[in-house]
């Protein structure tokens, strides 16, 4: 009996992988521009770093995590996501007491949720996500959203949709929630089990629910942003006029609540507007979390970052229809003919390589059209014909696919030959 692959997830193969290095490359380009650096934290954690930080009342606590006890009985969770890990780290690591401040940082790598799994959502996928920690100024919002929308610009992509809304500060969020519980309790035995649960412990979940999205007391409940404190206001309002500032169009939507709950103030996602690209269409989310780092046990700090998962960016540029320009090729294929001249072949290969071209040879025995037609799959820039006579009269002759040009260099002069002609 054969084996498959764990509903959810994907074999990413070779001649896909290079998409995946492609994105991947960009982003870390990008962050280099921006100043975010690279961390890398373990693939699972306590559990309770997700509890607390995502919220318990939340679908990826109550519903998606995969969680199991190590052999010391503890309680692990494999990351349903980035933030907390993050901010773990950064209380741990003490990254509070470095000079430079705000702490950047950026993130790449798979995430783990136990959901139905449908185009655009997998149980394993990757994301690329960024943190800014230690600053309030709601220039950094601005920045963040827009190293985002920078990144999916530079691959192409035309039909993004940014929406952003404000969750406020606590002050603000407290009315909010007074006013949500007000207006969902008299009816909230229509709503679902999950909803009923929530509405003393997070009434703003009930917003986020699935099941329930059609009730009619959705499209009625209190809009956060009528509840914003002037502080709260006048924070969003700058927000708004930095993206102006930068050209990056967006709406306000204040139903956007986001799934997570550690988020206050900014919250903002960016959509795929291209047609057909299917029913899930947030291609990246996040926010500002000021008050996470307490929670995690340390000192007051704010937060804002966002996560987007690549395979998302893929099917995005996938609708519309973007080629990435994937394909290097090979720089050279060399045809070894005779058992002398293959086992020179091992030697020249290995310098060509070393010189940093990428070259390649046949191990299979094949004979020369066979091995000619391996060159041009391969997308060989040139072919080198080494022969026993050629390997007698030290020469070998070097062909451009492209023009089919021939030439013949001295075999002990070949590869500064080669460099001169296909240098780089
Ligand atoms: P999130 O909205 O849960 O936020 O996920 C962010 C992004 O991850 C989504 O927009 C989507 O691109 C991708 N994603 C989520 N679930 C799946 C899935 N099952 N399959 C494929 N892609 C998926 C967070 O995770 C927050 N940590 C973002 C954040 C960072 N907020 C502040 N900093």
């Amino acid at each position: 009996m054969t084996i498959s692959i764990p509903r959810g997830t994907q074999d990413i193969l070779p001649g896909e992988v290079e998409k995946w290095q492609l994105i991947e490359k960009k982003a870390r380009e990008l962050c280099e521009r921006f100043q975010y650096k690279e961390i890398r934290t373990p693939i699972f954690e306590h559990t309770e770093l997700f509890t607390r930080s995502v919220g318990d009342t939340t679908d990826i606590v109550q519903k998606e995590m995969y969680t199991f006890l190590d052999r010391g009985k503890r309680s692990l969770t494999l990351r349903p996501e980035g933030t907390a890990a993050v901010v773990r780290s950064f209380v741990e690591q003490k990254m509070f007491g470095q000079a430079n401040q705000p702490v950047k940082l950026y993130y790449m790598g798979p995430m783990f949720r136990y959901e139905r799994p449908q185009a655009g959502r997998f149980r394993q996928f990757v994301q690329f996500g960024v943190e800014a920690l230690g600053s309030a100024d709601p220039a950094v919002d601005a920045e963040v959203i827009v190293l985002a929308y920078s990144l999916y610009q530079s691959l192409g992509l035309k039909k993004l949709k940014l929406i952003i809304n404000s969750l406020g500060d606590k002050e603000s969020r407290s009315a909010h929630r007074q006013a949500l519980i007000e207006h969902f309790r008299p009816r909230i035995d229509e709503f679902c089990g999950d909803c009923q649960g929530r509405l003393e412990k997070n009434p703003m979940r009930i917003l986020d629910c699935k099941k329930d999205r059609d009730h009619e007391l959705m499209k009625s409940a209190p809009s956060i942003l009528d509840y914003l404190n002037d502080e709260s206001r006048a924070y969003f309002e700058k927000v708004q006029k930095y993206l102006t500032d930068l050209q990056i169009p967006f709406e306000v939507d204040s139903n956007l609540v986001r799934g997570l709950d550690y988020y206050n103030h900014t919250a903002f996602e960016i959509m795929s507007d291209a047609e057909g690209f299917g029913a899930i269409t947030t291609l990246c989310g996040g926010g500002r979390y000021n008050g996470l780092v307490e929670e995690i046990g340390g000192p007051e700090t704010p937060g804002i970052g966002f996560a987007l998962s690549i395979e998302r960016f893929i099917a995005a540029l996938h609708a519309e229809n973007i080629d990435l320009p994937l394909h290097e090729g090979l720089d050279v294929y060399l045809v070894a003919l005779g058992e002398d001249a293959k086992d020179y072949s091992v030697g020249l290969l290995h310098q060509l390589r070393m010189e940093g071209f990428s070259a390649e040879r046949d191990y299979l025995d094949r004979k020369i059209k066979a091995q000619f037609k391996a060159a041009d799959r391969m997308n060989a820039r040139a072919v080198a014909i080494l022969g026993e006579d050629e390997l007698k009269e030290n020469k070998i002759n070097v062909k451009t696919l492209a023009t089919g040009d021939q030439v013949e260099y001295p075999l002990d002069q070949f590869i500064d030959k080669f460099k001169e002609a296909f240098g780089k």
